[in-house]
């Protein structure tokens, strides 16, 4: 398999690049995250987030809410930056090297999304005139989750002298603040307090635990050196730094190599995690480096093997979605201690939060190309579902569970309820991924034991809410729906479309799994009756779905079409996004949308419209519509592919692929937009090949977009592996492994069995 796994860049060590660098280069296995920032540091003035952390690591902060109203939230959970031992200082013959002041002659960055490294290689010349090339090589590894290694190579290119490496481990690290941006947090205390720290000989370890939420992280690192003479070593402490100091003479043309392990655990996974961090660094050290930089090669090979997608005729796109599917392996969580946050785990956006974003954007691509991940996913959902039945309650709900809009552990951690708490269609993308994961895998056992408690206890909450009007349509006040620049509207129709879906499916399956023991057992646990799995079906059947009769439109909710216009062509480029210029309550009194709303329920249930609705709504929803939401564009491309509006496709698309690598929306440096990279997957597998798994099993619909040629991407479904190649005119299936298939082409039904690839001319 030929295919590009690098992406290459430049390195000017330029003060606004090097944020951007820190997240496009950092290293993340769905357990550790580190960004990419300098080891050498930087000067206190430069912006950096300097961040390390752990899935699911969390402290809790009181939220400020200006009035004490009945159950608002005041606590929130924010993610911890941990413990840093990225930090190495290097000089040579007592001149540091800080390349950040000077004296660089070439430097570059490679993320290999192959190798599963970052690497930064700088030649730089002291104001002596002594030259050397570094290159240090950075992995967080995906078998041994607790480890993240560099190795650190310095080359002299013109002088015999001595290097000297003061190699840190510092317990204690602040958060990232920036009070003017709504999203990250206004305040950066240390959240870990160290309570243990010291030498056991070259090893260097902390325990550190957080005041509030009690989680204890702890770490240890060590050295080793590579290099034809002996070197010297030191340790000291200052403070909550622990310092290692390495002397080594260095000959010319000669490479000497440090080699530091640090190794993370935290209290949420482990009973004693300092053990556990000092096992993992004697079985990482006790074998070559290049052994654990081969075991991480072949993760990826499998990965690759599992999904990957190759696009050509636009290498640049290919190399794009490359980066975007690379990424969402390195947010994806192994177990069912955490989510996936907003922005992975890549940087501070968001503060570590998990949204719908996961289910809605990330969880499809995960059940196409590794169904285990998805459903560790949807475990974290099933795991907190307590809670979501809790947060039910505050909110005044007899019954069901409702899902918070942001959390951490499960806890509702949104301080602007109007577009936090309100967004109750969190619950229908909850639902709709429990779905779409049963229908991809059949994994009954899964059903029984966790997802159709999910989908009852999300379900019953539909009930709780929605309300019969006087015409006996089934209807859902004062929520929010996808577009945050409209706040608490009566019958949301992307609300009430995904409510519908999940009442309709929990009673249906309810039904058919109900002699089931496991379910018998549920049933009684949940005290369901016949008559409110009949409720549900008769909810669904008469659920509200606006439609206005002069536009030919859904309009997004009751009162959306009577708004005024916002006048996007009037508004200045520096007022984007509007949300960073605009009191909210402005905005909600217009029609301007954050992001796609009715139009991605046109994509998620199109029976319910005529294609000429949809496309009229598409065309309406399109001219209001800022995608100041990186969650946007994505969708407007996969429902364009749906209405055969392959330009559109093709340009929205366009956006949605290289949103951090361009840094498009101007705060990549706060991390990746995790959910648009799901999206991008999902513009091409569901949009330009029209892949749809539905109770009628699977079906395609597959084109390649002008300007492309080819495009191919295996995927898994229900047991079976199969890969789809989409050429300018003609599309073939194959069955790499499994039981041959019947699946739908458009609205023909087509059998792939095992001896031949079903091929069809488009
Ligand atoms: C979007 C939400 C999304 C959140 C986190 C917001 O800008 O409007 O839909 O869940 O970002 O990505």
């Amino acid at each position: 398999m030929q295919i590009n796994a690098r992406l290459v860049r430049k390195e000017n060590y330029e003060p606004k690049e090097l944020n951007l660098h820190e997240t496009l280069f950092h290293n993340a296995n769905g357990y550790i995250g580190i960004r990419g920032t300098l080891e050498e540091g930087v000067p206190t003035d430069y912006p950096t987030m300097r961040g390390q952390y752990i899935a699911g690591a969390y402290e809790i902060i009181p939220m400020k809410q200006a009035e004490s109203l009945c159950n608002l939230v005041e606590k929130k959970q924010t993610m911890i930056n941990v413990c840093d031992t990225q930090t190495i200082r290097l000089s040579v013959n007592g001149e540091e090297f800080l390349p950040i002041k000077g004296g660089v002659s070439e430097a570059n960055r490679i993320l290999d999304m192959a190798e599963g490294y970052t690497e930064r290689t700088t030649v730089w010349t002291s104001s002596s005139g002594r030259v050397i090339r570094v290159r240090i090589r950075r992995m967080a590894h995906f078998t041994v989750k607790e480890l993240f290694t560099i190795e650190y190579e310095v080359e002299a290119l013109n002088f015999n002298g001595e290097a000297v490496f003061d190699s840190s481990h510092v317990s204690e690290v602040a958060n990232y603040s920036d009070p003017d941006d709504p999203r990250l947090a206004d305040e950066s205390p240390c959240y870990l307090k160290t309570v243990e720290q010291g030498f056991s000989e070259s090893r260097s370890f902390s325990v550190a635990k957080t005041e509030k939420s009690g989680v204890c992280v702890a770490v240890a690192t060590d050295h080793v050196v590579l290099s034809d003479s002996r070197s010297d070593s030191m340790i000291r402490e200052e403070g909550t730094t622990l310092i290692t100091r390495l002397r080594i003479p260095i000959k010319q043309n000669e490479k000497i190599t440090l080699i530091k392990y640090a190794a993370f655990a935290d209290s949420i996974r482990e009973t004693d995690p300092k053990a556990r961090v000092m096992q993992v660094l004697s079985d990482a050290m006790s074998r070559p480096l290049a052994d654990l930089y081969g075991e991480q090669k072949n993760y990826l090979a499998q990965f690759l093997a599992h999904s990957c997608m190759q696009i050509e005729g636009d290498a640049e796109l290919d190399d794009a979605v490359r980066f975007n599917m690379y990424q969402l392996l390195c947010a994806a969580p192994h177990d069912a201690h955490s989510g996936i946050a907003a922005k992975g785990l890549s940087g501070e956006g968001y503060e570590g939060h998990f949204f719908w974003d996961t289910e809605m954007y990330v969880v499809p691509f995960f059940i196409l190309t590794d169904p285990s991940l998805a459903r560790n996913i949807l475990s974290f959902r099933y795991a907190t579902l307590p809670a979501a039945r809790e947060n039910a309650a505050l909110l005044g709900h007899k019954k069901g569970a409702l899902y918070p809009w942001r959390t951490i552990t499960g806890v509702e951690c949104s301080g602007y309820f109007p577009s936090g708490s309100a967004a109750y269609h969190i619950n229908g993308a909850i639902a709709y991924a429990v779905i779409q994961y049963y229908l991809s895998t059949d994994d009954t056992a899964f059903m029984t034991r966790m997802g159709l408690e999910i989908l009852l206890e999300t379900a019953r909450l539909w009930m709780d809410t929605g309300v019969y009007d006087r015409q006996g349509r089934f209807c859902i006040q004062e929520v929010t729906g996808p577009d945050e620049y409209t706040c608490m509207v009566n019958n949301n129709y992307y609300t009430n479309a995904s409510a519908a879906y999940n009442l309709r499916f929990a009673s249906k399956l309810y039904e058919r799994l109900k002699g089931d023991e496991a379910v018998k057992q549920l049933a009684a646990k949940l005290q369901i009756t016949d008559k409110e799995i009949a409720d549900m079906q008769k909810a669904a059947d008469a659920m509200y779905l606006p439609y206005d009769e002069e536009y030919g439109i859904n309009p997004q909710d009751d009162s959306f079409l009577e708004k005024p216009v916002w006048d996007l062509a009037a508004t200045p480029k520096d007022d984007y996004p509007l949300l960073l210029h605009y009191h909210p309550l402005h905005l909600y009194r217009y029609q301007v949308c954050k992001q796609a709303d009715t139009v991605l329920a046109h994509f998620l249930f199109p029976d319910l419209q005529s294609v000429q609705t949809m496309e009229k709504s598409f065309r309406y929803y399109e001219k209001i519509t800022t995608h100041d939401s990186s969650l946007s564009t994505c969708v407007f491309s996969m429902t364009a592919s749906m209405l055969g509006l392959k330009e559109e496709a093709l340009a929205y698309f366009g956006d949605s692929a290289k949103l951090d690598l361009l840094n498009r929306h101007e705060n990549t440096k706060d991390g990746v937009h995790t959910a648009n990279m799901g999206g991008c997957y999902m513009a091409i597998v569901n949009g330009f090949a029209g892949l749809r798994v539905t109770e009628d099993g699977l079906s395609i619909n597959p084109y390649v977009p002008e300007g492309l040629s080819r495009y191919s991407f295996p995927f898994a479904y229900r047991g079976r592996s199969l890969k789809l190649t989409v050429e300018q005119g003609r599309a073939t299936l194959e069955l790499i492994s499994g039981e041959p298939l019947r699946f739908h082409f458009r609205d023909r039904k087509e059998e792939l069995g095992k001896e031949e690839p079903w091929t069809q001319k488009l």
